[in-house]
């Protein structure tokens, strides 16, 4: 295919989508056999897939490491398990499994470090089939694989590899997984949904027509599960899986077009040096960049998200940014960057590292995110 010299599409929706009622019926349908590897979590294995009694590999993420993806779980995952017994990945999880899916499904054309600086090639090899557990991240739908990585400076990071031949081939939703996901990491996954159509949907130079249609129907499918939530306790989740989740890929393919942005940007030095889960990194900043945003330029497309979200959630424009903050704190309490472990000596540091390690997503910004601002929200909400 020639180059393009700009990305002009509208959008990008590359996967073949399914749903099903359950883990029997995508395996039926795909006929799972003795050449598939199924990378997963053992703690949904168990409830989903063990009884089932299928012949493929089942891999487990937890075996090669704890939490997030990192160059050393992916390096020692690339060692234990030779390309050559299978043919197709079916990766079974949250975010991190999505992603290590996406590199497994590679050519291996050189080590994890040579691949996330881009020294190797990106050869996709694999069909890959994404079925995602959590209702957050769209890594389902998404060019990226996010991991965590040594910096030139000898500091670990978060480093996303992108490139459209990551797309997995297929995603199929199962919005039974959603039942044995606890509340907290559902809340944390639904509310960094909720920021990839956000920042999407502000992107200045990105957005397109048809970013911001899945964008803004993943806000109202979220919003208005997250009203039944406040409304009525945790439980009223178990009605409106199948909505947070189809929301959760809706979001995915409006920010694989148009982008994330300060948030993200932000909250990766967060993650990779404290841990902090990805949805509550973002969370800790995302109400604080809206505030800033609303400073520096209310009006634009930032008026056009205030009026979304008071035609969703009632209220006036002028309060949605505060009435969005106290629904999400009722979701999910807001704690200060210092309950993480960030210190006062990050806020330089950090900002210096967003400058350096994440120009693809500060480049998006709704507003030109200076080296002052971002020492700013990092201050604010430390
Ligand atoms: N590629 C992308 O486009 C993209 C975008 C955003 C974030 N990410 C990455 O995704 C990761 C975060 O993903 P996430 O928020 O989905 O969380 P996760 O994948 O880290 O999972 C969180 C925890 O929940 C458990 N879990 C997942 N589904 C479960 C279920 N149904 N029942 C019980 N337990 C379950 C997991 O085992 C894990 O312990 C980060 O590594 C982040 O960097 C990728
Ligand atoms: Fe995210």
């Amino acid at each position: 295919m020639r180059e393009r010299i700009q990305d002009m599409r509208e959008i990008l929706i590359k996967p073949q989508f399914h749903k099903f009622g359950d883990f029997k019926e995508f395996a039926q349908e795909f006929q799972l056999d003795s050449r598939d590897l199924v990378l997963t979590n053992e703690s949904l294995y168990i409830p989903f897939m063990k009884d089932l009694e299928l012949p493929c590999k089942y891999v487990f993420q937890e075996k090669f490491g704890l939490g997030e993806p990192s160059e050393e779980m992916i390096t020692n995952l690339f060692s234990d398990i030779d390309p050559k017994d299978y043919d197709r990945v079916i990766s079974v999880g949250g975010g991190a499994i999505m992603d290590i899916g996406k590199l497994l499904s590679l050519k291996r054309t050189g080590t994890v470090h040579e691949l996330y600086f881009k020294t190797a090639e990106v050869v996709p090899e694999k069909e890959h089939i994404a079925l995602p557990t959590t209702c957050g991240t769209g890594s389902e739908v998404t060019n990226i694989s996010v991991a965590i990585v040594r910096d030139e400076m000898g500091k670990t990071t978060k480093l996303g590899l992108v490139s459209d031949l990551l797309i997995p081939t297929d995603v199929c939703l199962i919005p039974e997984f959603l039942k044995t996901l606890p509340y907290e990491p559902f809340a944390s996954s639904a509310i960094d949904a909720l920021i990839h159509a956000v920042e999407s949907y502000l992107s200045p130079s990105r957005a397109t027509m048809t970013s911001e249609l899945f964008g803004v129907k993943a806000m109202e499918l979220i919003l208005e599960g997250f009203r039944m939530i406040g409304e009525s306790g945790p439980e009223a989740r178990f009605e409106y899986l199948d909505e947070f989740l189809t929301a959760a890929c809706y979001a995915g393919i409006a920010f694989l077009q148009a982008g994330c942005a300060t948030v993200h940007a932000m909250s990766f030095p967060l993650g990779g040096t404290y841990h902090v889960p990805h949805g509550e990194a973002n969370y800790a900043l995302f109400g604080k960049v809206l505030e800033k945003y609303n400073t520096i330029q209310p009006d634009g497309k930032l008026l056009k998200l205030k009026k979304t979200i008071a035609r969703i959630l009632g209220g006036s424009e002028e309060d949605a940014i505060k009435n969005l903050a106290d629904l999400e704190n009722k979701i999910l309490p807001l704690r200060p960057l210092r309950k993480y472990g960030f210190t006062e000596e990050d806020i330089e540091l950090f900002a210096d590292s967003v400058l350096m390690n994440q120009q693809r997503l500060v480049i998006n910004s709704y507003v030109p995110l200076t080296r002052e601002l971002i020492v700013e929200i990092y201050r604010e909400t430390y």
